[in-house]
């Protein structure tokens, strides 16, 4: 059975879907973090941008990628010819998971049965929005649509199918890692350059 307030209102509305949000309880992942960080961008977005979780800074302001990462990404869209501002971004996952260390918050993976919880919000976005491509970025993002059986190492910056479950949804998505893993990379000039080399397979 699912948790009051799981299930997203049959609407278009951003506005209420990011409101109904709020209240989720379709997974623990509420009790521990700030506020439901929703998807933010134009309704009209022809590009989706899926990240994983939302992290310290964007569970604090309630926005997604707004931290390294998101700094990152934006350089990286800039980049390859794209613009922020026209993408709509969200998270496969709508709140931060984290583990405490001493009294920093250290990011810690959603489990597959959290990412599963909170599918119906990523359906709800996508039905709103309606776009062209979904730009997928890390495995969690990628194997929120295609399944965990989905390599990213292998199928990462090739144009990809929509999956059964979300035919006519989109036309197609491309995959690619998750932006903090450039931030973390030892050949980080390398990986940034593969990085906006699968974003150029956008557009
Ligand atoms: N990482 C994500 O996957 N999403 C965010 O919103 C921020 C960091």
């Amino acid at each position: 059975r699912r948790e009051p307030g799981a299930e997203p209102p049959d609407t278009t509305d951003l506005t209420a879907l990011r409101e109904a949000a709020r209240e989720c309880r379709g997974c623990g992942l509420y009790r521990d973090a700030t506020d439901t960080v929703f998807g933010a961008g134009p309704r009209e977005a022809r590009i989706f941008a899926l990240g994983e979780q939302p992290g310290d800074h964007e569970d604090r302001q309630g926005e997604p990628f707004v931290g390294p990462a998101g700094r990152l990404l934006d350089r990286a869209l800039g980049d390859a010819g794209l613009d922020r501002d026209s993408l709509y971004l969200t998270n496969a996952v709508k709140h931060f998971k984290f583990k405490l260390r001493g009294k920093r918050r250290i990011h810690d993976k959603p489990a597959r049965s959290e990412v599963v919880a909170c599918r119906p919000w990523l359906l709800s976005e996508l039905q709103a929005v309606g776009p062209r491509q979904i730009l997928l970025l890390g495995a969690t993002a990628a194997q929120s649509l295609y399944g965990t059986g989905f390599r990213l190492t292998q199928r990462r910056g090739e144009p990809l199918d929509p999956p059964e479950d979300f035919a006519g949804l989109f036309t197609s998505a491309v995959a690619t890692v998750h932006p903090s893993a450039v931030l973390r990379a030892p050949e980080r000039d390398t990986a940034y350059d593969a990085f906006v080399a699968d974003l150029r397979v956008l557009g």
